[in-house]
């Protein structure tokens, strides 16, 4: 049995920070440490106490004066998205139509999806990004591709073929039953094979027939265990072509309340301008609106009303959404979120920013006694922060003080480059 000790500063939330001050939220170690086995934490807590509990012949990695976390989660990307990325478009239906599209078109082939499911990972690595729930392409093969390099790295990944049969070129439309038996099909394969998770994902309520909800709605009641991802209300267009499509629906939400898709495992990508009754509706039956900052920015889609989310109690989860999405970063990510909120004058506390992109989107996908924390029995995904990485992060460290001025520092000045290690499962990437 290979054991290994990390020390450094380690952090880790316990719920969700309820105020600025709120410290019986997190555990914080200003000298710790974290005993890894088997992949898995089995000891955390300071340095002392944890190197007496660990065998002999240990072998001490020092990560110090660096802060260790668990490895960031970004809930909402597209993994056919990478060449989509600073695409110049007005709004998002102009963009899929002009770039996203045509791009997703290639991953038909399969050397191309091989091709890309390795530089999507070196991608998410680099910045830290441990887990990910990804929309592969409408093409079985993408999601094969997808896990099939996941797994030969041992990264626990969430994904989807991606199912859509209207509105969209006819080389990247499936059919109601053949979407459905090609989700069949993933989940027989990679579901529960290695730390592999499928997630049912049908794209957006515009680019599915109500036969396509409909079979989506009967693959959510087969499979009860699975995340199901969408996207909801991004774009005000986006809503208005959503209820001509669906006539009957109250609104863009009880589209997928219709179908039996609005349920606790449901991932709603974006969720920005909803009403009371959807966010009452949403909040009822534990879904999660996901937060995608940087892409609402870039798309111009509109501001997360992270405040009144909160207030009808809808669960809530932060990402990258890229090819939208301007960064794989999740500390940039975690930055443009807080601007957003400094738009809407609602305060969003660093701890509850890094809440968020770890244990918080880790309970988002229901994965919190996985990964998210860096609690003893967690597997071993982890990061190690440098929050003076570059001449001009380090000149301003020299006035920093206290945890959160380094977190919010780190959020706001931060990029792939205070990645200064990554473990997955343990080993070192
Ligand atoms: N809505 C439907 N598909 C997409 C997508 O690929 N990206 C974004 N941002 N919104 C979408
Ligand atoms: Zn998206």
């Amino acid at each position: 049995m290979t054991s290994k000790l990390l020390r450094g500063r380690t952090l880790s939330f316990k719920s969700r920070p309820q105020a600025r001050d709120d410290h019986a939220s997190y555990v914080y170690e200003e000298d710790g440490a974290l005993l890894i086995e088997n992949g898995r934490i089995s000891a955390a807590g300071t340095y002392a106490d944890v190197m007496f509990k660990s065998p002999m012949d240990v072998k001490v990695v020092d990560h110090r004066p660096h802060l260790l976390m668990a490895g960031f989660i970004d809930p909402h990307i597209h993994f056919p998205q990478m060449q989509v990325t600073a695409s110049y478009a007005a709004n998002l239906l102009e963009w899929l139509n002009t770039y996203t599209f045509v791009e997703e078109q290639r991953f038909a082939d399969a050397a191309h999806s091989a091709r890309f499911a390795k530089l999507f990972f070196d991608e998410l690595l680099r910045h830290g990004t441990t887990t990910a729930a990804a929309y592969c392409s409408v093409h079985k093969g993408s999601a094969d591709a997808y896990f099939t390099e996941a797994a030969r790295r041992n990264l626990l990944m969430v994904g989807g073929k991606v199912m859509m049969d209207r509105n969209a070129p006819e080389a990247l439309t499936d059919t109601a039953q053949s979407g459905y038996d090609d989700t069949k099909a993933v989940i027989a394969a990679w579901h529960g094979t290695a730390r592999n998770y499928v997630a049912i994902t049908p794209r957006f309520a515009i680019t599915s027939t109500p036969a396509q909800l409909e079979a989506a709605g009967t693959l959510a009641r087969e499979h009860p265990d699975l995340l199901i991802q969408t996207h909801l209300s991004e774009n005000n267009a986006e809503i208005a072509y959503t209820l001509e499509l669906y006539p009957d629906a109250r609104d863009y939400t009880d589209v997928y309340a219709q179908y039996g898709l609005l349920t606790g495992k449901m991932l709603l990508g974006h969720a920005i301008h909803l009403s009371d009754r959807e966010m009452d509706a949403i909040a009822e039956a534990g879904s999660i609106a996901v937060h995608c900052p940087t892409s609402n920015l870039f798309l111009g889609s509109g501001l997360f009303d992270l405040k009144r989310l909160k207030e009808h109690g809808v669960r809530t989860a932060i990402a990258t959404d890229i090819g939208g999405g301007s960064s794989y970063s999740m500390l940039r990510t975690l930055d443009e979120a807080y601007k957003i909120q400094q738009l809407r004058s609602h305060r969003l506390p660093p701890i509850e920013n890094y809440w968020q992109a770890t244990r918080g989107n880790a309970e988002a996908l229901g994965l919190e006694d996985r990964i998210g924390t860096l609690e003893p029995g967690s597997d071993a995904d982890i990061v190690a922060l440098d929050a003076a990485a570059t001449p001009a992060m380090r000149i301003r460290m020299e006035t920093i003080g206290t945890l959160e001025e380094e977190l919010f520092l780190l959020q706001t000045m931060g990029d792939d480059r205070s990645v200064r290690a990554v473990y997955v499962a343990g080993e070192t990437v």
